[in-house]
């Protein structure tokens, strides 16, 4: 899962998809393109809004994307489509290029990115979580069927 800082958005992706998931079967985890809040806890607001929900975030820890990802993952979801283009200005081939999706392209008549809340209010971490919620629902079974 990776967002533009990873504190807002990939923290929240990873929370949800790791809560579907049965436990030991899949490796979830989160980056940020920009290096801005390495090694910082996920916004507040993204924990609160987990914890409202019963998902707790407080072991995460920000890190930038690397090329290396590209090696580990066999899926790689991006927030918005300016992440996405950022993630593909680093793949070496073809291959990593195909591991590369648009998140909120899981979902039927929605729009692609999902907004970027850190400088808006609690609302838009409500609402980032439900498109976020609804976006790991349809990856979870597609994983697990
Ligand atoms: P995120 O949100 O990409 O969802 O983690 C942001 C967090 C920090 C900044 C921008 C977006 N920033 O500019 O510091």
């Amino acid at each position: 899962m990776v967002c533009l800082g990873n504190i807002c958005r990939s923290p929240l992706a990873e929370g949800i998809l790791k809560a579907k998931l049965p436990q030991g079967n899949f490796f979830v985890d989160s980056a940020g393109t920009s290096g801005f809040h390495s090694g910082e806890l996920p916004d507040p607001r993204s924990i609160d809004v987990a914890r409202k929900h019963g998902i707790n975030i407080t072991d995460q820890r920000s890190r930038q994307f690397t090329v290396s990802d590209f090696d580990e993952f066999d899926i790689i979801f991006a927030m918005d489509s300016s992440n996405y283009q950022n993630i593909i200005n680093l793949a070496r081939n073809e291959k990593d290029i195909l591991k590369v999706k648009l998140i909120l392209n899981e979902l039927e008549n929605s729009t692609k990115d999902v907004p970027d809340p850190y400088y808006g209010g609690d609302q838009g971490f409500e609402q980032v979580f439900q498109l976020l919620d609804t976006a790991c629902e349809k990856i979870h079974n597609k994983l697990i069927t």
